[in-house]
């Protein structure tokens, strides 16, 4: 073998692990030691995350925390959050506690429609094409059927297939448009295999089948998620200053794309963890998030704050096509537990709980940074990754934690203190 390998996917493990070790980790005497290490000795749940991709070689640990004490439209929750970022989870649990006595989160689902896509190019005559398309319409519908059969008993399907002609954009383009309603699963593979179903059905001599896909942009399977209080109840002392500032945060993302990002990547923090945690696809999540907030032509902040009749209100209003059935929510045992955790919810449900986690991670983002700035909360929490890579000794690590307590933690402080100490 060599560094450009033939049929690499048909090897085994081990000889996949050899062949890596000697081309690609030669320097690394451990390598193979590494990877191993992550393996589960449960030989079937190993298996299954061998069947998951192409290639797999070992497993990739993420930490798989909750964050308790969220109260949602009236019912309580305990999200599960799977994120290597250390302050994501206590933010997310500090400020769940922080609303529990304040009325909780309130959050709604606008709409749950998906978009499908079967792109096309012809050049002939635009009547001849829309009084095709009129004819074609049911039979559309009808190569679907049995694909959405079992959806429609669900209550889903198709809901309607447009023609849209493009050709303003780009010179003989059009589309049919199709939108659909998915129920509790994410519906990616329904989508597409109804795609291709019309595409195939649709083609003939003058249109050129250019591709079937879903669309990750799903600006109407929206939610909506808030929470209210007066504003004296923000802050112990001035929560007038608290709200003003909070405001001015999300007003500086609104106008500043920099900032916009970042401020939009704290929301993500919260939300990504619990799509992951619950089985869902992070990508499509995120790609159709940030086109949302890009959807005026300018990139903007996915949260408002408003403070009206001495109430503050902090809200989100986000695109999210989540699934509870099928997928790796059913067959990654951890996905499956994330749900249970969270009773089982419909996918609106689970919209509704990762919008609040989204929101309560955006809140806590604008707080550290308008009042005591982020990095006292931050390097708190990574103090334990500091002195895991000192490897410093349960002892160590408690004498340091008390010599730094109040203190800002820096990585060279604590090398410090550690030297102190082990002196
Ligand atoms: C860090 O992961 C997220 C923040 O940068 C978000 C923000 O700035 O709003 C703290």
């Amino acid at each position: 073998m060599s560094k450009l390998v033939s049929g690499f996917s048909k090897l085994n493990k081990e000889e996949k692990i050899a062949w890596l070790s000697s081309y690609f980790l030669k320097d690394n005497t451990n390598a193979s030691d590494i990877l191993r290490l992550y393996w589960n000795s449960d030989k079937k749940l190993q298996q299954l995350h061998d069947d998951f991709i192409e290639n797999t070689v070992s497993n990739y640990y993420m930490p798989f925390g909750v964050a308790p004490n969220f109260i949602i439209n009236g019912k309580h929750y305990t999200i599960p959050m799977a994120i290597e970022e250390s302050s994501v989870v206590a933010a997310a649990s500090l400020v769940a506690k922080f609303w529990s006595d304040k009325g909780g989160f309130k959050a709604e689902v606008v709409n749950t429609i998906k978009v499908g896509q079967v792109h096309f190019m012809y050049d002939g005559d635009k009547r001849d094409l829309r009084e095709y398309f009129s004819t074609k319409k049911t039979d559309l519908i009808s190569v679907t059927n049995d694909i959405t059969e079992n959806m429609r008993k669900r209550g889903g399907g198709i809901l309607n297939i447009e023609l849209r002609d493009k050709t303003a954009e780009l010179e003989n383009y059009y589309q049919l448009h199709v939108t659909f309603e998915t129920m509790d699963s994410m519906g990616a593979n329904f989508i597409n295999s109804c795609l291709e179903a019309m595409a195939q059905e649709f083609k003939k001599d003058d249109i050129q089948i250019v591709m079937s896909i879903l669309s990750n942009y799903v600006p109407e399977c929206l939610v909506k998620a808030e929470v209210s209080c007066e504003v004296e109840k923000l802050h112990p002392t001035n929560g007038a200053l608290f709200a003003k500032k909070m405001k001015q945060a999300v007003d500086i993302a609104n106008v500043d794309p920099h900032r916009a990002v970042t401020h939009n990547k704290g929301v993500m923090n919260g939300i990504d963890a619990v799509v992951i945690a619950t089985g869902n696809d992070f990508r499509a999540v995120e790609a159709g998030v940030h086109a949302y907030a890009a959807r005026t032509g300018k990139y903007k902040s996915l949260t408002s704050c408003k403070v009206e009749n001495g109430i503050f209100t902090f809200s989100i209003e986000i695109p999210l096509a989540l699934g509870t059935v099928g997928g790796l929510t059913s067959t990654h045992p951890l996905s499956k537990l994330s749900l249970e955790m969270l009773h089982n919810p419909s996918a609106k449900e689970l919209m509704q709980v990762i919008a609040v986690a989204g929101l309560a991670q955006n809140f806590a983002a604008l707080r550290a940074l308008t009042t005591t700035g982020i990095q006292q909360g931050h390097m708190k929490m990574h103090l334990g990754n500091i002195l895991n890579q000192l490897e410093a000794t349960p002892e160590e690590k408690e004498a340091v934690t008390k010599e730094l307590s109040g203190k800002t933690v820096s990585y060279s402080g604590v090398s410090d203190v550690l030297k102190k100490i082990r002196a």
